[in-house]
């Protein structure tokens, strides 16, 4: 039966991964459309209870288990590809193939960062600060700034998943040429550094000027990631043969 053959296998790995994928980006759409907009009209005891309620904590685990599961499933597939697939990483980025799907693997795996690093060490304080307040205790005085660092890291990842996603989905859809050369694979990797850098830096200090411009908006985060996708789709484009 072809499900228990090799090939099997690894669409089992992709199944999981697709599975996870949706269950994180899923939550993250959520937080970015649905809570984040409704709390910032609701009142402080309703946004309190939600958060001492444990409703925020239980949406939170779900959303950094699923990216961990994409990341882990994700890298196993790129690592069977590498090495069974192409027969070794020079191979690999001598294809198109190996070049988008490292571009929509590294977008997914900062985004990931962001979830392990930024976003849930600052929704611990969050939610400690409004657990403590929902005792009759005193809010935790860092906790507002931190909440809004992780709604910027949270808002970014919605700019990122939408290149993130065109390059994942692309890799074995969307034909390309494969690099020209050395140069064209330097070219790669300066563009894709540039995109990852400037993003990340955004996210971390950015807190006036055109990066929290875009962010302050769904409709200017929308924009910003398509606008993304485009820079990055001509600029690998123009790259290969
Ligand atoms: C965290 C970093 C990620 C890595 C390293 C990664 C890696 C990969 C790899 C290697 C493939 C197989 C591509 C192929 O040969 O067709 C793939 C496919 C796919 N991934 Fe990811 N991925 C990541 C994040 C995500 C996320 C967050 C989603 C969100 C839903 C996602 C959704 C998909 C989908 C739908 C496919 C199937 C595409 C197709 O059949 O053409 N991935 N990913």
């Amino acid at each position: 039966m072809a499900l228990f053959s090799a090939e099997g296998w690894l669409f089992l790995l992709r199944w999981f991964h697709f599975l996870a994928g949706i269950t994180w980006i899923g939550l993250l759409y959520y937080f970015n459309f649905v809570q984040t907009p409704f709390f910032a009209t609701a009142e402080p005891p309703v946004r309190t209870g939600m958060l001492a309620g444990s409703l925020v904590g239980r949406a939170l685990w779900w959303f950094r288990w699923g990216a961990m599961l994409t990341f882990i499933t994700g890298w196993l597939y790129i690592l069977h590809m590498m090495f069974h697939g192409y027969g070794g990483v020079r191979e690999f980025f001598a294809s198109a193939y190996g070049w988008k799907i490292f571009f929509g693997g590294m977008l997914g795996s900062l985004m990931w960062f962001n979830v392990w690093f930024v976003i849930w060490p600052a929704q611990k304080i969050v939610i400690a600060s409004a657990t403590q307040v929902a005792k009759g205790g005193q809010a935790i005085a860092e906790a507002a700034a931190r909440g809004q660092r992780s709604g910027f890291a949270s808002r970014t990842n919605t700019l990122l998943s939408i290149p993130m996603l065109f390059f994942m989905g692309s890799a074995s859809h969307l034909s390309m040429g494969d690099p020209r050369g050395p140069g064209a694979k330097i070219g790669a990797l300066i563009l894709l550094a540039i995109v990852m850098i400037a993003t990340e830096v955004n996210a971390m200090k950015g807190t006036t000027g055109p990066g929290k411009k875009i962010l302050a908006t769904l409709n200017g985060t929308f924009w910003g990631g398509f606008i993304l996708t485009a820079i990055l789709y001509f600029g690998l484009a123009g790259l290969m043969r």
